[in-house]
């Protein structure tokens, strides 16, 4: 119970300090969210988006599950992108997977895990498109590092495909679509690949990255 309260008290704590300067900072807030930004980001522990990144409350819209999956039959996550994308206007939808990302490793691994292996066959797919680069790295750390990038590409250009993103494009280019990771080791950001906003980029996308995006 320790470790619970000193959630309630880190609350107590914040607010205290945000509305020291502030003091209508929540009262503003709770009437509409009007965030910038869609995050779709593992769920692992040590990726705290919000904190990496230094937003505030009502800036970003999130969406976390293992492995920063983009799944056509997700209703979760497309219920999520269609609110974010036709109600709330973001302007950029990320993907962020992040170095070390477990869900990654157990798709590398030949061991069953139960129900998340269905959960993670696509990037068991990236895994097969991918075998012969994968397979010329030297070092198992490279090749698990390079997956997770692999990863995030797989995921973006299955977010451009999506209706609820095709149709967006059609009425005026909004959202611009974002690949990044995140490298537990020094808690920086890395672009992967950034702004794609129509067909021309997918298309772009899926030149310099065949072997991971398919067709
Ligand atoms: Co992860």
């Amino acid at each position: 119970m320790e470790n619970l309260k000193r959630l309630f008290d880190n609350n107590r704590a914040l607010v205290e300090q945000i509305t020291r300067d502030d003091p209508d900072f929540f009262s503003r807030r709770a009437s509409k969210q009007e965030p910038h930004f869609l995050f779709i980001g593992c769920a692992d522990s040590r990726v705290p988006i919000e904190t990496l990144t230094g937003v505030a409350p009502g800036e970003m819209f999130v969406h976390r599950n293992i492995a920063n999956q983009v799944l056509p039959s997700d209703l979760n996550l497309l219920s999520v992108l269609q609110y974010a994308v036709e109600v709330l206007d973001v302007k950029h939808v990320i993907v962020c997977g992040h170095h070390q990302c477990g869900g990654v490793r157990a798709a590398m691994g030949e061991a069953n895990h139960g129900l998340v292996d269905f959960w993670l066959a696509g990037i068991r797919d990236s895994i097969q498109r991918h075998k012969e680069e994968i397979d010329a790295y030297a070092t198992d750390q490279a090749k698990f590092d390079r997956l997770v990038e692999l990863n995030v590409l797989r995921q973006v250009f299955n977010l451009a495909r999506t209706p609820i993103v095709q149709n967006a494009w059609k009425r005026g280019r909004r959202p611009l679509l974002h690949g990044i990771v995140y490298d537990l080791k020094d808690g920086l950001l890395r672009e992967l690949v950034l702004a794609v906003d129509g067909p021309d980029k997918v298309r772009a996308l899926l030149e310099a990255n065949r072997r991971s995006v398919g067709d």
